[in-house]
C-alpha cells in the first residue's frame, strides 16, 4: 500500500476555481484509493508571508472547513495541520545541514523574489527544506502537485538521496512527483483563469446575496440586444455556468442564449441559481463549521495525532543515526 501525501496552502477561503479543480479531484481520488493518504494544511508555510496571527488562524479555518464541506473523510484521509507536527520542523533542520547552499539559491520560490532580496526572508530562502519535511517525515511515496512544485519534489528526493548515502541505508523515502496533466480550468468573472492573485473570484460558500452582487457586477458580457442570439462558448457566464451545471441544463442555456430573446441578465440569474443550489449543502456544512471552530479543531486534531506519531519515528530515526 502506497502513501500519498499533499500539502495546501491556507491563504484563505478557496475559490471555486480551487474547488472544482483541486478539492473535489483530491477528495475523489482518496475515495476510490486503497492507498493510505495524508493531506495537511501547510500553516508554517503561510509564515513567510503572513505575520497577522489571526489572519492565518482564520485562513486555516477557512480551508479546513471546505475540505471537510466537500466530502473529506476524516476516516480515510489523515488530515491535519502542518503546524501541529513540530518533528516538522526539526526535520527541516536536518535535511538543511544536508543540502547545499547553491541549489537552495536556484528555487523558483526565492528566485522569484531575488530581485527585491530585502523582502526575502531566510524562511522563504528555506521554503523547500520544509516542503522536504512535510513529505520525508511521513515516508510518503507519492505527491500529487501542480507543476509549479515539481522542483520543490525533485529537492525532496535529492535531500533524502543525500542523507541515505552518507548513513548508508535507506533510512528516507525518495518520494514521486504526482502530476495531473487532465487539470480543469475554471475561468474567473473577467475571463482569465480564477486566481486569488487576480481579484476574480467567484466563492461557493458565499450567500446568495453576496454572490448576485459578484455576478452581476463582475462578470463582463457585451452589448448584444435581449432578442438576438449569442455566442455561447465567447461567454465567461456560460463557460462558468458549464462547470456547476448538469450536461443537460448547460445545453438549454446554450439553446436559449442561441435562440435570441434570453439576455445576459437571464442567463446570470440561472448562473445564480447554478451556484446557490449547487453548493448548499457544502455552504451548509462549511458555514456549521466556522461557527463551531471547537468541531474543527476536534476533526483536524484526529489527523494531528496520528501525523505526529508518524514523524516521530521518522525524527527518532535520524536522531540516532546522527549521534543524538
Ligand atoms: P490561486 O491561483 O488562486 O493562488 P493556487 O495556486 O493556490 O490558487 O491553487 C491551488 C489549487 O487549485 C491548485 O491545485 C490549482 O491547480 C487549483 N486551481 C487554482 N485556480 C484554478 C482554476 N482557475 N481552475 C482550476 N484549478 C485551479
Ligand atoms: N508548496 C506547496 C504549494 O505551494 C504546498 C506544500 C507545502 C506542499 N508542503 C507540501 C505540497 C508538501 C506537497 C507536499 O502548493
Amino acid at each position: 500500500m502506497a502513501r500519498i501525501l499533499t500539502g495546501i496552502q491556507s491563504t484563505g477561503t478557496p475559490h471555486l476555481g480551487n474547488v472544482l479543480g483541486a478539492i473535489r479531484p483530491a477528495i475523489e481520488l482518496a475515495q476510490d484509493t486503497q492507498d493510505e493518504s495524508f493531506l495537511f494544511i501547510a500553516d508554517l508555510h503561510s509564515l513567510t508571508q503572513i505575520k497577522d496571527g489571526s489572519e492565518l488562524r482564520a485562513n486555516t479555518y477557512a480551508a479546513a472547513a471546505a475540505w471537510l464541506a466537500c466530502g473529506l473523510d476524516t476516516d480515510r484521509t489523515v488530515f491535519y495541520r502542518q503546524s501541529d507536527v513540530p518533528q516538522c520542523t526539526e526535520l527541516a533542520w536536518y535535511l538543511s545541514c544536508f543540502f547545499p547552499y547553491n541549489r537552495l539559491t536556484l528555487a523558483h520560490s526565492f528566485k522569484d523574489k531575488s530581485n527585491r532580496l530585502e523582502d526575502v526572508n531566510a524562511g522563504l530562502f528555506s521554503y523547500p527544506m520544509l516542503m522536504a519535511a512535510d513529505i520525508l517525515a511521513y515516508d510518503a511515496n507519492e505527491v500529487p502537485v501542480g507543476k509549479d512544485q515539481l522542483q520543490h519534489l525533485e529537492m525532496a528526493r535529492d535531500v533524502a538521496g543525500r542523507i541515505n548515502h552518507k548513513v548508508g541505508r535507506e533510512i528516507l523515502i525518495e518520494p514521486e512527483a504526482r502530476t495531473n496533466d487532465a487539470t480543469m480550468y475554471v475561468p474567473g468573472t473577467d475571463g482569465a483563469k480564477m486566481s486569488k492573485s487576480k481579484g476574480n473570484l467567484l466563492d461557493p460558500f458565499a450567500d446568495e446575496k453576496t454572490l448576485k452582487k459578484v455576478i452581476n457586477k463582475q462578470i463582463v458580457t457585451d452589448a448584444t440586444p435581449l432578442e438576438e442570439p449569442k455566442d455561447p462558448e465567447s461567454s465567461v457566464v456560460y463557460k462558468i455556468y458549464k462547470l456547476v451545471a448538469s450536461p443537460e441544463e448547460a445545453n438549454a442555456m446554450a439553446s436559449k442564449l442561441l435562440a435570441g430573446g434570453y439576455g445576459w441578465g437571464h442567463a446570470k440569474k440561472d448562473l445564480l441559481g447554478a451556484l446557490v443550489d449547487g453548493f448548499s449543502q457544502e455552504r451548509d456544512t462549511f458555514n456549521r463549521y466556522m461557527a463551531d471552530l471547537p468541531a474543527l479543531d476536534a476533526e483536524l486534531a484526529k489527523g494531528a495525532d496520528k501525523a505526529r506519531t508518524v514523524a516521530n519515528a521518522t525524527v527518532n530515526r535520524l536522531r540516532s543515526a546522527f549521534g543524538y
